[in-house]
């Protein structure tokens, strides 16, 4: 990844958010549009793509497997689909970066493949549990290596013929259900591959493969697709990221004052959930000019500042939340009374161990947080300043850069370079919302000098 990112940011107490701002394309849109697009056939043209670090590498993954690829330009992207079984053996291992769901979609969607790929990441990513889809696509039959310990890098052997599995998922995950689906489309003979999750979760695979005109049944918790049909190229519009739209969400909640519209959020009632539990702690967030485009519902939401309270957190919204928490637990830490989280345990094993290092860094400001083995209970109240070590975690830098709209002094964030991951340009379009942001750059080791904001 480039040298030229910020390691820190360095954020002014106060302020308040206002005007409207359109945050950068789905993440998880981005990474399904190239897949899908890749295996169609026909020209995809996407609109709206997120040109973050974790969609370029699945976008270059492609690449690598001969897939010819043009843009991004300004969002837009030309796929020139191959087919199903149009894919060439990369010459390289694919370098997927930070991005887990690059990795876990890729596993299903590679493991029905005539060739051999390796695919390998950065020290977050060799980290994360793989078992959770090498497991379930050894039950299909595919042939793939990972450490011991059940880490990458993956080494998935070509030349398989997949079974078709009924798979019964122990944890609420769009990737594992995801990755499925895609090995589905390359099981043997027509026969049909099912996923049931225990709670719902993200759905744009599903949503997307019809959009390609490809038959997927969605009932009751199952997801099954048969293979033997095929993918046609399509025009995909990427709306904005919900989950990147969480961070101003909080922030316009808590700053006094605030009056901020958030564009063209996508607003899919499997991603909805920070909304839910904004609201249930008496947030002012208004949906407007709701409109579907190209399958997903799409919004804009104006967030205007509120008294929050701690609230209990329902557990059937943590799914449909799991990328919001480290903004929720900001939004609770500026709450009056005591939020509670449980049966979130999946945050311990996301780019970071979400709940051991947002407690870290909320102790780090003064705040009552305890974490516990699923979840976390915070006491709201003040927030001092602090420094804050983001641990390399892109939601992590992003939650407390908003926290220091309460804070009564400096808030300094170190490691934040993976903000580029999923949101290009943050510096830069929290400044124009109000945030009082910049960036300090490492240039020389010993050196530090501030970054304009736009070069951000
Ligand atoms: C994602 C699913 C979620 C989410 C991740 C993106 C996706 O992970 O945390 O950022 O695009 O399918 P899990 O499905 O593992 O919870």
């Amino acid at each position: 990844m480039s040298s030229l990112h910020p390691h820190t940011f360095l954020v002014a107490p106060g302020g308040r958010l206002h005007g409207s701002v359109r945050v950068p394309g789905d993440k998880s849109i981005s990474h399904r549009a190239i897949m899908l697009g890749a295996i169609a056939e026909g020209t995809t043209h996407i609109a709206g793509f997120l040109e973050g670090e974790d969609s370029l590498a699945t976008l270059n993954a492609f690449r690598q497997m001969g897939v010819h690829i043009e843009g991004p330009h300004q969002g837009r992207v030309t796929v020139q689909g191959v087919g199903l079984h149009g894919l060439q053996a990369p010459s390289a291992p694919l370098n997927l970066g930070n991005s887990g769901t690059s990795m876990r979609l890729l596993a299903g969607l590679l493991a029905g493949q005539a060739f051999d790929v390796v695919m390998t990441g950065d020290d977050s990513l060799s980290r994360r549990p793989m078992r959770r889809v090498t497991e379930p696509l050894r039950q299909m039959g595919a042939r793939i290596d990972t450490t011991e310990k059940g880490t990458p890098p993956l080494h998935i052997h070509g030349g398989t013929r997949l079974k078709a599995i009924d798979y019964a998922m122990p944890m609420a995950s769009a990737q594992v259900k995801s990755c499925l689906l895609l090995a589905g489309l390359y099981a043997q003979d027509g026969l049909t591959t099912c996923v049931t999750e225990p709670a719902p979760t993200r759905d744009h695979t599903e949503r997307m493969l019809k959009g390609f005109g490809y038959p997927v049944t969605n009932k009751s918790g199952k997801a099954c697709v048969s293979s033997g049909h095929r993918l046609t190229a399509t025009a995909i519009d990427v709306p904005a990221d919900i989950s990147s739209a969480a961070f101003f969400m909080v922030g316009a909640s808590i700053a006094e004052g605030s009056d901020l519209t958030l564009e063209h959020v996508g607003i899919n009632p499997t991603r909805t959930g920070v909304i839910n539990i904004l609201r249930l702690m008496g947030a002012n967030i208004e949906i407007l000019r709701e409109r579907e485009i190209g399958g997903e519902p799409v919004a804009d939401i104006r967030v205007r500042a509120s008294r929050l309270r701690g609230v209990v957190i329902p557990r059937d919204q943590v799914p449909l939340a799991i990328d919001e928490f480290p903004a929720l637990f900001i939004a609770a830490a500026c709450a009056e009374g005591e939020t509670v989280l449980a049966g979130a345990e999946e945050l311990r094993v996301k780019e970071s161990d979400r709940i051991q290092v947002m407690a870290d860094g909320l102790l780090a400001l003064g705040v009552d947080a305890r974490p516990t083995p699923d979840g976390m209970i915070i006491r709201g109240g003040g927030l001092s300043g602090g420094r804050i070590n983001s641990h390399g975690d892109h939601r992590i830098a992003m939650a407390f850069a908003m926290a220091a709209l309460r804070a009564n002094d400096p808030i300094s964030i170190d490691d934040c370079a993976n903000v580029a991951t999923s949101f290009p340009g943050f510096i830069a379009l929290a400044r124009d919302a109000g945030l009082d942001i910049s960036a300090v750059i490492d240039v020389t080791g010993v050196e530090h000098s501030f970054l304009t904001p736009g070069s951000v």
